[in-house]
C-alpha cells in the first residue's frame, strides 16, 4: 500500500494541473486507472558481477582487452550468446566490417509479445583497446544480460515483443548500432516502439543520469528511482555520444541511463549521491584500469533493477507506448518586461487530432519563474495557458504539462508563446517538445 503512495501523489499532481489548463480537462481522466504492469523481480547483483567477472577473464586471456576486431571481443560475444541460448532466446549474430575488420552485433529476441510492437533494450559490448572495459561497458552489457535471463526465469509473457541486443564497435563511432538500424527494413523499424541504451552503469563515482530524449520512457526511470528516494538528474555528458544515438536518429523513441564518464563530479551533485567531489565519474574512462574493480556496486545494483522496472513496465502493462516527440532545441531569448516570443514545432504526417493527454516539455532557463506568462498555440492560433505569472521567485521553468488537445488537428505549426511581464529578470527559452 505504501509503495503506491508516491505514484498516487506523482498523478494526483499531473490531473491538478491539466485542470488548470484552459479548455478546462474532463474530471474523469481515463489516464488514471491505467492498468498496472507485473511488477519487475530484483535482479541479482551477484549474477551481474559474475558476468563482469567472466568478460574481466576474457580480457586477460585475450591481451587484455574486449575490443573490436580482437579475439576478446568475439568470445565475449559467445559467453553472452551460450547464456542466452540457453535461456531459450533467438539469437542472431550480425556481422559488419569497419576499421578493417570484422565486428559483431547480437541480437537475442524473446519468442512472443505483439510483433508489431517492439520494445529494444541494448548495450555496447565492445571495450576500447587499452582495457578491459568492465565499467565502459561491461556493465551495461552485464545488466541487461541479467535482465534478459530474468525475463527467461519468470518465463515472461509480455504485450510486447522484446528483443535485446549488444553492439560491437560503439567505440569506433556507434558502428554497429548504426549497422543495425541501416539494415532494418522500413516495416521493421516501424514496429520498434522504444529503444532503451545503457552505457556505463556502474561508474566508480557514480551520478544517476536519465537519458531526457522521450518523456514516457525518461519517467519510467524517474518514477523507479524516485521509488528509492535516489535523486536523478538529466544526462548531458554529450549527448549522442552512445548507441541510442542510432536509433534516435530515425526517430525512434529512446530511453536510457548511465553513472558518468570523464566529467567531474560537482559538490552538490555528492550532496545527492555522495562520492567525492573535483574527480571524475570515472577515473579509468577508457583506461587500462577499467576492471572488475572500477565499479560501484550499489550503482550497478540500481541500475541493473531499473533495466529490469523499465522492461516490466514498458513491456508488459497495457499503458499507451511512448509516443512520437516533436521537439525544437533552437535558444529563443526572451526580452525582459517586453514582448511575447515564440519558437515552432512542426508536426507532420500524422492523422486526426491532438491527443486529449498531449505533453508538452518546457525547458525555459531564467532568473526569476514568476516573471514568465507561458503558452502552447494550437496550428489554428487557439492557445493553452500552461503557466501564469507568479510571485514564484525560483528560476527557470523546466516542467512537463498535459494539455487536452482533442479539439485541435494534429498537424501544423505548433508554438511556445512566452512573455516575461516583469523588470530586471531575463531569460531564453532552452527548448520544448510535443509528444503525440
Ligand atoms: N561509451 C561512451 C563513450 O565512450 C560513454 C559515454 C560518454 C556516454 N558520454 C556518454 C554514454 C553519454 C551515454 C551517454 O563515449
Ligand atoms: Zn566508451
Ligand atoms: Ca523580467
Amino acid at each position: 500500500m505504501t509503495l503506491s503512495f508516491p505514484r498516487r501523489t506523482a498523478a494526483a499532481a499531473v490531473i491538478a494541473l491539466a485542470g488548470l489548463l484552459a479548455p478546462v480537462a474532463p474530471a474523469a481522466n481515463a489516464s488514471i486507472s491505467t492498468p498496472q504492469a507485473v511488477a519487475a523481480p530484483d535482479i541479482p547483483l551477484a549474477n551481474v558481477k559474475a558476468h563482469l567477472t567472466q568478460l574481466q577473464s576474457i580480457a586477460t586471456a585475450n591481451g587484455g582487452n574486449r575490443a573490436h576486431g580482437r579475439p576478446g571481443y568475439l568470445a565475449s560475444v559467445n559467453y553472452l550468446k551460450a547464456k542466452l541460448d540457453a535461456a531459450g532466446f533467438i539469437t542472431t549474430v550480425q556481422q559488419f566490417t569497419t576499421s578493417g575488420a570484422v565486428g559483431y552485433n547480437l541480437i537475442a529476441d524473446w519468442p512472443g509479445g505483439d510483433p508489431n510492437q517492439v520494445l529494444m533494450a541494448g548495450a555496447h559490448l565492445d571495450s576500447v583497446t587499452s582495457g578491459a572495459g568492465i565499467n565502459d561497458n561491461g556493465s551495461g552489457s552485464a545488466g541487461v544480460l541479467e535482465t534478459a535471463l530474468a525475463v527467461s526465469r519468470a518465463q515472461l509473457q509480455p504485450t510486447k515483443h522484446l528483443r535485446f541486443a549488444w553492439w560491437g564497435a560503439e567505440e569506433l563511432g556507434l558502428v554497429g548500432s548504426r549497422y543495425y538500424v541501416a539494415n532494418l527494413p522500413a516495416a521493421e523499424r516501424a514496429k520498434v516502439s522504444g529503444y532503451l541504451n545503457f552505457d556505463m552503469i556502474g561508474s566508480p563515482n557514480p551520478g544517476y543520469f536519465v537519458y531526457d530524449d522521450n518523456v514516457a520512457l525518461e519517467k519510467v526511470f524517474k518514477d523507479y528511482f524516485a521509488g528509492l528516494g535516489v535523486a536523478t538528474e538529466i544526462e548531458t555528458e554529450g549527448d549522442g555520444r552512445s548507441d541510442h544515438a542510432s536509433f534516435k536518429n530515425v526517430g525512434i523513441a529512446v530511453g536510457g541511463l548511465f553513472t558518468g564518464a570523464g566529467r567531474t563530479k560537482t559538490a552538490a551533485q555528492v550532496q545527492k549521491w555522495g562520492g567525492t567531489a573535483g574527480q571524475a565519474f570515472d577515473r579509468c574512462y577508457h583506461s587500462s584500469c577499467d576492471t572488475t574493480a572500477n565499479i560501484n556496486d550499489t550503482a550497478l545494483d540500481r541500475n541493473s533493477d531499473a533495466i529490469a522496472h523499465a522492461i516490466w513496465t514498458l513491456a508488459t502493462g497495457t499503458t499507451t507506448p511512448p509516443g512520437d516527440v516533436y521537439e525544437n532545441v533552437a535558444d529563443v531569448a526572451i526580452p525582459d518586461n517586453g514582448a511575447a516570443v515564440t519558437s515552432t514545432v512542426n508536426v507532420s504526417g500524422r492523422t486526426g487530432n491532438a491527443p486529449a493527454a498531449l505533453s508538452v516539455g518546457v525547458d525555459i532557463k531564467h532568473t526569476w519563474r514568476g516573471d514568465l506568462v507561458v503558452d502552447l498555440v494550437a496550428p489554428d492560433g487557439s492557445a493553452y495557458r500552461l503557466k501564469n505569472s507568479s510571485n514564484d521567485q525560483a528560476d527557470n521553468v523546466i516542467a512537463t504539462y498535459t494539455v487536452n488537445a482533442s479539439s485541435e488537428p494534429a498537424n501544423g505549426a505548433w508554438k511556445l508563446r512566452v512573455q516575461d511581464v516583469g523588470p530586471q529578470d531575463t531569460g531564453f527559452i532552452d527548448s520544448w517538445k510535443l509528444t503525440f
